[in-house]
């Protein structure tokens, strides 16, 4: 494990009981032996999300989820391992040595800094905001659009005083290094060309209502900041790359967002952190805004884990709706199917919900079309489909689009809809859409297909296998004998095949530290399948006797796979008689092995 001893991570998960971790994020009940709710990771209205208290593991038995507790910490946050860790620590009070590579520590260090630098900062601007006669123009500002006190907490507004040097001299006060403040983003470095660098500083936001971006995690990560009037300066001023702020990896709103997402089972996407806003004071919390930024492949993924669906809702003006034609690219290919809603013009998001609330809004994205009609009816407004230029346009983009999805039903659906309204004959559209792009999406689609369907879908390898799994997983009494009888090579399938390995080995090396262990070392498509098997947890009668008949029984269908493959071998029309003679004797040979005891 990256950075901790194993030592390390036992202490933390023992002192991380999986009931008391999991109860702090979500209600659970108690249901026998094992606790119940509703599970975080999919849309649900009967619990099948699932605690074992006595394993420390959780298995959820609808979308197949399970792990141990820093499994679950890492889904639910959406962090890596390292950092699970490091929560679960913290919450456990429990100090971790660092990481013995000085650069990995040094970069945690700045990151920790950086930071402390932006929540120092976002209160500072918030109690500017709140009290100071400098946050003047921001109230006024504020109250003009209608942003209430509320709005103003939750999002942790904030105003920056305008001069060259607030941020400069606070960060000084508080005794932060001018070169980490830097890297922070908050102030540049003055250079002139041809004089020698004095190492002197300005604020970056100067004047502005200031926006904190956070992760998903809530921490304050990077700033947006708009101007209060008209100027001829830009209208925001955003946070640099940074450290800690990567753009086309956040969302605004998300860290607030997620949760509503999740229940709504789709995510409406704005342009804006006033829009976002907006959709919140009107009732209406699973919103995301990407700011602005071209819609990144890291944005579809990371919105993927929340939702199948995504509702564009841009502003109504031309720049919107080019805005909304970016995104889709990256939306499309990350597999999520994409609604457009348009709120009549002249408004965006935030003026429409201002003037007709929340209710009205959702109505508009109730009826949004799906992503393909919105388009085809754009493409016609751009091109005159009575013309043949118009209509060979509209063909090309609609095949460009469609193609993108890998999807073969989408496909046909939308050659279909679109000779109808070039007034073409079906088949015609569907030879162009396939002579527009040969898709090597489907190619793509299909081996991303078979990593996907892993941890989503229900894995099921034949019967006996899951119960051997059960068998060796839930007694570990069984497995020394296990060890010595059974032949992984035996199991059909691979992925049982894998854990059952990994289980021996452990047994062999002698450095089995239980199943919640076992989970951390194992892939998703793996946990998943190991937490399935053990998350029904009843004492099985007669083990030794049922884990012997499973040996036996494993063995000679093994033995069987081969005598079919052998015999089909045999069967082949052009086959030479001396093979045929090899391959009998072959044959009998694996019927003797299968008479054999074990
Ligand atoms: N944006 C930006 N830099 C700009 C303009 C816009 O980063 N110079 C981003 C901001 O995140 C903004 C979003 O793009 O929220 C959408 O831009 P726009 O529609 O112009 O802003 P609004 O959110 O509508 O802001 P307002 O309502 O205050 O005009
Ligand atoms: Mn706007």
């Amino acid at each position: 494990m990256p950075g901790f001893s194993s030592a390390t991570i036992e202490r933390v998960r023992a002192a991380s009981d999986i009931v008391d971790v999991i109860g702090s994020f979500l209600p659970l009940k108690k249901a026998g032996a094992n606790f119940l709710a509703l599970c975080p990771f999919h849309k649900e209205k009967t619990p099948s999300f699932n605690v074992n208290p006595h394993r420390q593991i959780f298995h959820c038995f609808g979308c197949h989820k399970g792990g141990d507790v820093f499994t679950f910490v890492k889904e639910y946050e959406n962090i890596g391992f390292v950092d699970a860790v490091r929560r679960l620590a913290d919450r456990a009070k429990i100090p971790l040595e660092s990481s013995s590579d000085p650069a990995e520590r040094q970069s945690r260090h700045l990151k920790d800094q950086l930071l402390e630098i932006h929540e120092k900062i976002a209160q500072r601007w918030q109690n500017c905001l709140a009290n100071e006669a400098a946050g003047q123009a921001a109230r006024d500002y504020l109250a003009g659009r209608g942003v209430g006190a509320e709005a103003v907490k939750l999002f942790r507004l904030g105003a920056s005083p305008d001069g060259w040097d607030d941020t400069v001299n606070w960060a000084r006060s508080k005794g932060y290094d001018p070169a980490v403040t830097e890297k922070s983003g908050l102030i540049i470095r003055k250079t002139e060309e041809g004089k020698p660098d004095e190492g002197r500083y300005h604020d970056r936001f100067r004047g502005r209502l200031m926006f904190p971006i956070c992760d998903e995690q809530g921490r304050v990560i990077g700033f947006s900041g708009r101007i209060l009037a008209d100027e001829k300066t830009a209208k925001y001023v955003n946070s640099p790359e940074t450290p800690i702020f990567t753009k086309g990896k956040v969302f605004y709103g998300l860290d607030k967002s997620k949760r509503a997402i999740l229940d709504a089972g789709f995510a409406i996407i704005c342009e804006g952190q006033l829009d976002l806003i907006a959709c919140f004071m009107g009732g209406i919390q699973n919103v995301v805004a990407p700011q602005g930024t071209a819609f990144t492949e890291q944005h579809g993924r990371i919105l993927k884990r929340y939702a199948d669906e995504a509702v564009l809702c841009f502003d109504s003006d031309e720049a919107g709706q080019e805005a909304a034609m970016r995104s889709l690219d990256h939306l499309l290919s990350s597999g999520m199917a994409v609604r457009v809603a348009v709120v009549p013009a002249p408004h965006d998001p935030d003026s429409f919900i201002k003037e007709f609330g929340g209710k009205k809004f959702m109505e508009i994205i109730g009826k949004a079309q799906g992503f393909f009609d919105y388009y085809l009816t754009r493409l016609c407004q751009q091109n005159d489909p009575n013309t043949d230029k118009g209509r060979l346009a509209v063909l090309q983009a609609m095949a460009d689009a469609v193609h993108k999805t890998g999807s073969a039903v989408l496909i046909d659906t939308y050659a279909q809809k679109t000779a109808l309204r070039l007034g073409v004959a079906p088949e015609a559209v569907r030879a162009g859409f396939s002579r527009a792009k040969k898709p090597k999406i489907e190619a793509q689609h299909a081996g991303a297909d078979a990593e996907a369907a892993a941890p989503g879908a229900a894995i099921r390898p034949p019967h006996q296998e899951f119960w051997l799994l059960k068998l060796l997983l839930l007694n570990d009494d069984l497995v020394p004998q296990a060890v010595l009888r059974l032949d992984t090579t035996w199991i059909s399938y691979s992925i049982v095949r894998k854990i059952v390995e990994q289980r021996f080995a452990a047994q062999r090396s002698e450095t089995w530290h239980g199943l919640a262990a076992f989970l951390d070392e194992c892939d998703s498509a793996e946990r998943t399948l190991v937490t399935e098997a053990v998350a029904e947890d009843r004492p099985i009668p007669n083990k030794e006797q049922q884990l012997s008949d499973m040996i036996l029984k494993l063995r000679n269908q093994f033995l069987d796979r081969q005598i079919a493959e052998l015999s089909q071998k045999a069967a082949q029309p052009d086959i030479a008689h001396a093979q045929q003679v090899e391959l009998e004797r072959q044959k009998q040979k694996l019927k003797e092995q299968k008479r054999a005891a074990l």
